[in-house]
């Protein structure tokens, strides 16, 4: 099964695919853990990524679907994928359908997570992540439960986003309303859309998803 989670910057679509991944056993495909990942490595993409990424804009197409590209090809995406983060424009979106024609796959369903602007301020600048595991976590909304050990792998060292700063957090959500929203009428045309309300607690949203992604594969 291939699903797509739909939603602006803090939505909570890393926090969810995560769990979906381990529920469903399908492989959570995110193009922003995959474009730092070439930034850190320094490869040709992650350098012409890197200002991109710092102003809040989107990174060309081109670049972030050869990611895509090479991406699914590997062996582990045959039993299905939770795609964070991709498509974000048109282009992206029909050619992530080409994609998956080649591997015999297709879109089973797009989540949409529905949520205020302005909460999602607060909810990036208060973000972390494990640097050992990946695992996320927040400043008022999500703690380890031992002060600076990770509750998943035990590390503790954590990290933020260099983009997570709340200057920079304003310019992502204007590129995704500008143009990443225009998706959810593109899967709705196709009959392939579902909408969460995502404000709520995080274990009520994944109870939600997995509701709709059980009906959806
Ligand atoms: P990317 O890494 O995709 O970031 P994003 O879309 O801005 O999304 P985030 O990771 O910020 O948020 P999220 O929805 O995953 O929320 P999370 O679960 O972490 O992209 C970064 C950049 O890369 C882009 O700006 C662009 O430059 C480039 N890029 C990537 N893909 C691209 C593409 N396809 N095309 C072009 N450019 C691309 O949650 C956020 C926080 O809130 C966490 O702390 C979490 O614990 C907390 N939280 C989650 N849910 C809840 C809840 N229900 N209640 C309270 N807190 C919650
Ligand atoms: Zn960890």
């Amino acid at each position: 099964a291939v699903l797509i989670l739909l939603g602006p910057p803090g939505a909570g679509k890393g926090t969810q695919a995560r769990r979906l991944e381990e529920k469903f056993g399908l492989v959570q495909l995110s193009t922003g853990d995959m474009l730092r990942a070439a930034v850190a490595a320094g490869t040709d993409a992650g350098k012409a990524a890197k200002t991109v990424m710092d102003a809040g804009e989107l990174v060309s197409d081109e670049i972030v679907i050869n990611i895509l590209r090479d991406r699914l090809k590997e062996e582990d995406v045959a039993k299905g994928a939770i795609l964070d983060g991709f498509p974000r424009t048109t282009v992206q979106a029909e050619a992530l359908d080409g994609l998956l024609a080649e591997n015999g796959q297709s879109v089973n369903a797009a989540i949409a997570m529905e949520v205020d602007d302005a909460a999602m301020v607060e909810r990036i600048s208060g973000r972390y992540t494990c640097a050992g595991c990946g695992e996320g976590y927040h400043d008022s909304f999500k703690q380890p439960a031992a002060e600076g050990v990770c509750d998943n792998c035990g590390s503790t060292e954590f990290k933020r986003r260099a983009d997570d700063k709340a200057e920079t957090v304003g310019a992502r959500l204007e590129a995704y309303h500008a143009q990443t929203a225009p998706l959810i009428a593109y899967y709705d045309e196709k009959g392939q859309l579902s909408r969460v309300d995502a404000m709520g607690d995080i274990d009520a949203i994944t109870a939600k998803m997995t509701e709709m992604v059980e009906s959806a594969i």
